[in-house]
């Protein structure tokens, strides 16, 4: 017989905000042209976006997108992508060795924003740019009119201000691979004079500090802590990035999600080591603004012999089941942080390492579309604490399933998340929803392949799709099987 595993339920963790499913899109590789925008493609809309894009982007159900990236943005002079097509300049994008063409800039981003029904989230080059640079692009963007700034908007198509909300002070200006890339005390107080500027326009926007690129960063710890010293009562949120991926050892990629829930425990608790020696009040909290699987030594490895090229393929990543349970499991984990975390974006949205990948031909789901879109759709507003048990003799088993419960504002609808990074063979759960209410199944899906490392290819879209996992409520208890390496999605009422 399998392990049996018996899931607890406990009380509230926090709330779900809806800005957890975000995601971000970057002047990289064909992230942004060939991919959200295409003024050639036949599926364009007549702002050049592409509509079977659009259409997987409303599937996936994305709530906020960050913009314009990422290291390109830490040399991106943010004028040189508004105004008439045929006067923008060609640039050098040196972050990723390519040519921009400026065809795509802010007011397209927000009308694609506006297509798509998410909110932006703009990013500012606090890199190459200056104090002065971002407050003409809050002044373009949000300022409704009068001033030279706001009418060249009016001018080039936009009457009703962009009304952005959430700013991010700079990316990744720890990491030496950034154009302008600081020390700690210098970068915290580049961000602490923009955010006080930014502030005198309007105190009710909404600022992303920078935090460590990764928890390998030598600075990681000090440089969160550093930073806030300096900026906690100007800010909302702490940013940090982590990717994983598989090199081949299945097991340790699997436990990926422990990696993340140590890594925002560390961001939490740094933040009220802060509070605690600047006596500060405020309410700082996560934005995870970059997370995914992304095997990024394979581009270190090519970056001697680029050339500069225009949306050049890279950073194209085919996802196999295996990266597809290991995102699931990380949006448990974020989930699970719910008291900490408000704010997490999927990096990235389209073609480069993202869930949609658009050729000429058609776009199509990753892999990892699936576990996105299945928690983005049902993930309740209240997050439970919840904790998985095993037999005697079987701890291992409950260490192998990753376990997350939502409910509804009204508590009426319940969805329970299960991840399962056992390779030895299926488990059998019994998750205890007693004083829950459950008393129907309205959906219980599963993404499994018994090839761990099955892709979704151009020519085969549909190999790893969700399918329907038997579920059965017994009196209060929700009984399933699952598959070594898989991650299911059931939803009850
Ligand atoms: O998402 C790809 C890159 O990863 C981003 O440009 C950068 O911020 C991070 O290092």
């Amino acid at each position: 017989a399998p392990a049996a595993v018996t899931v607890s339920v406990g009380a509230e963790i926090g709330r779900a905000d809806p800005r957890l499913f975000g995601s971000f899109v970057e002047h990289l590789g064909r992230g942004v042209y060939g991919g959200v925008f295409d003024p050639g493609h036949p599926t364009a809309t007549p702002e050049g976006f592409r509509d079977d894009v659009l259409d997987l982007v409303r599937e996936l159900g994305v709530t906020v997108v960050r913009y314009p990236g990422g290291n390109f943005v830490s040399g991106y002079d943010w004028r040189d992508g508004i105004g008439p097509a045929a006067e923008r300049p060609r640039r050098l994008d040196l972050a990723w060795k390519s040519v921009e063409t400026n065809a795509f800039g802010t007011d397209e981003f927000i009308a694609w924003c506006r297509a798509a029904d998410v909110e932006p989230m703009l990013a500012l080059n606090l890199g190459l740019g200056t104090v002065r640079d971002a407050l003409q692009l809050l002044e373009y963007a949000n300022h409704p009119s009068g001033t030279a700034l706001s009418d060249e908007r009016v001018r080039n198509g936009s009457p009703d201000p962009h009304d952005v909300r959430l700013w991010c002070l700079g990316n990744e200006l720890d990491g030496p691979w950034q154009l302008g890339a600081r020390s700690a005390e210098a970068y915290g107080e580049l961000a602490a004079v923009t955010a006080s500027a930014m502030r005198m326009f309007d105190d009710d926007l909404e600022l992303v500090a920078v935090g460590s690129s990764n928890a390998q960063m030598s600075t990681f710890g000090t440089w969160e802590a550093t930073v806030l010293e300096r900026t906690i009562d100007l800010v909302d949120y702490l940013s940090c990035h982590i990717y994983f991926y598989n090199d081949g050892d299945l097991a340790t990629f699997l436990d990926s999600s422990l990696v993340l829930d140590r890594f925002l425990e560390q961001i939490a608790a740094t933040i009220q080591h802060v509070k605690a020696v600047t006596r500060s009040e405020r309410d700082v909290r996560i934005s995870l603004d970059e997370w995914n699987v992304w095997n990024y030594t394979a581009y270190d490895e090519q970056k001697p012999d680029r050339r500069f090229e225009i949306a050049p393929r890279i950073l194209e990543e085919e996802y196999t089941l295996a990266d597809a349970v290991v995102v699931g499991t990380l949006l448990q984990s974020i989930l699970n942080h719910a008291d900490v975390v408000s704010i997490a974006a999927m990096a990235q949205l389209v073609n480069v390492i993202g869930p949609i990948r658009a050729e000429p031909d058609g776009a199509w789901r990753q892999t990892t579309f699936h576990p996105f879109a299945a928690v983005a759709r049902s993930a309740g507003h209240t997050v439970l604490r919840s904790s998985a048990v095993a037999d005697a003799g079987h701890a291992a088993s409950a260490q192998a399933v990753v376990t997350t419960v939502t409910l509804s504002p009204d508590g009426h609808a319940i969805a329970v998340y299960l991840g399962h990074r056992g390779t030895e063979g299926s488990v059998h759960v019994e998750v205890d929803l007693a004083g829950l209410d459950a008393a129907e199944i309205t959906r219980s899906e599963l993404i499994w392949h018994p090839d761990p490392l099955a892709t979704n290819t151009a020519a085969d879209p549909l190999r790893v799709v969700p399918r329907t996992l038997p579920a059965r409520l017994v009196g209060d208890r929700l009984v399933v099987e699952l598959p070594s390496v898989s991650w299911a999605s059931i939803r009850m009422v």
